[in-house]
């Protein structure tokens, strides 16, 4: 209710013209939801927090979501709203104006596409409430819209997958110009699928590989699946299935092998070599087993990480607008031990490939 007059009062000082502009790109939130917080924290009740998620669409995505839901517990002094969209923009427009409504302390967004954002993000800040993007990116005319965004360095991923395979295919003793490329995409317009998609065809460009299809598997199994069946009757002439994420790889194994494609690691020897992204354990199993060669991490869990952030900004601490989160790679075999990438968040940098065995999937937490 404070927030709710202090925000007409702000307008109306506004429409006088006397404020200059309020909140630093970096800072800990405008000066409508530090009031926000201070009420809170001076009446000792819980914090607010509505979640806008994506949906369910991968094992990825449901190790998010309990990620948040066990942090975001009253016990820890929280009232989650949770949304799940179902991988529709409109509802998480939708769920935001709810949560608007519902006059919650934060909004945490994980946007299914980056634009479209710019009205809905103007109508959370108009009511003083923070908004905290994370995993994915929105793509907004004006970065006020909110507060921070956390989450993965996707291009820097598509580079680091795509930097492994030329390396791979050099060691195996096949020619740059032999790797014959199928991209299954993710969401058409998530900032996942934009970053591994830009990574690939910057590389098919550099390395003179050949890329025979690309298209949207949306980050499910089921259409991973059927993606793959689709190609597979129209051209099977390819020796790599560059899966954009772990569900879909999982579909596309399916199909590949009902179709008697061998699945395997030695390129050299006609084997069709699938790479992913997640690192889930399912993924990693196949990655011990050889059905996926290469897996590059992309970290689900963000509870903790949002904890701490609405921890910095209730006690009025400038936070990072923009922030990355360290991912590693897993690969089948060592023949490849470090990569170079650059990405979003700078220059290139090296990482390391582990070798997936038993333990690093025991010692998985999703
Ligand atoms: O935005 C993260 C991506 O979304 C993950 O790679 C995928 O599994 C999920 O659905």
């Amino acid at each position: 209710m404070k927030k709710k007059m202090l925000s007409l009062l702000l307008t109306g000082v506004m429409a006088m013209g006397v404020l200059a502009g309020c909140g630093s790109a970096t800072s800990g939130g405008s000066s409508k939801s530090s009031s926000k917080s201070d009420s809170k924290k001076s009446s000792g009740g819980e914090i607010t927090v509505g979640f806008a998620q994506v949906g369910a669409e991968s094992d990825w995505r449901t190790a998010c979501t309990k990620s948040v839901k066990d942090t975001f517990t009253s016990k820890n002094g929280y009232k989650l709203i949770f949304d799940d969209a179902q991988q529709k923009q409109e509802n998480q427009i939708t769920a935001i104006r709810n949560f608007i409504q519902q006059d919650v302390d934060y909004i945490v967004l994980d946007p299914v596409t980056e634009t479209g954002w710019d009205t809905v993000l103007q109508e959370a800040k108009d009511a003083g409430i923070p908004v905290i993007v994370v995993d994915r990116m929105v793509d907004v005319s004006d970065d006020s819209l909110y507060t921070m965004r956390i989450g993965s360095d996707f291009k820097a991923e598509g580079n680091k997958a795509c930097d492994w395979l030329k390396q791979y295919a050099d060691a195996q003793g096949v020619a740059q110009t032999d790797i014959k490329i199928v991209d299954i995409q993710g969401t058409i317009g998530a900032s996942a699928q934009i970053g591994r998609t830009e990574g690939l065809n910057d590389a098919v460009k550099a390395n003179g590989w050949k890329l025979v299809a690309q298209q949207t598997g949306e980050f499910t199994q089921a259409k991973g699946q059927e993606v793959m069946e689709s190609i597979l009757k129209q051209n099977s002439d390819f020796n790599v299935v560059y899966c954009e994420n772990d569900n879909e790889a999982f579909g596309a194994i399916d199909a590949l092998e009902a179709a008697g494609k061998k699945v395997g690691t030695d390129l050299k020897n006609g084997d069709v070599m699938v790479m992913s992204f997640d690192s889930t354990k399912a993924g990693l199993t196949d990655v011990k087993d050889g059905k996926i060669t290469l897996d590059t991490e992309c970290n689900p869990l963000y509870g903790p990480k949002l904890d701490e952030i609405i921890k910095n900004l209730e006690a009025g601490k400038k936070v990072e607008k923009s922030q990355f989160i360290d991912e590693a790679m897993f690969a089948h075999d060592d023949t490849v031990k470090s990569v170079s990438a650059a990405g979003e968040s700078g220059d290139a940098k090296n990482y390391d490939v582990t070798v997936v065995t038993d333990d690093v999937i025991s010692g998985r937490s999703y």
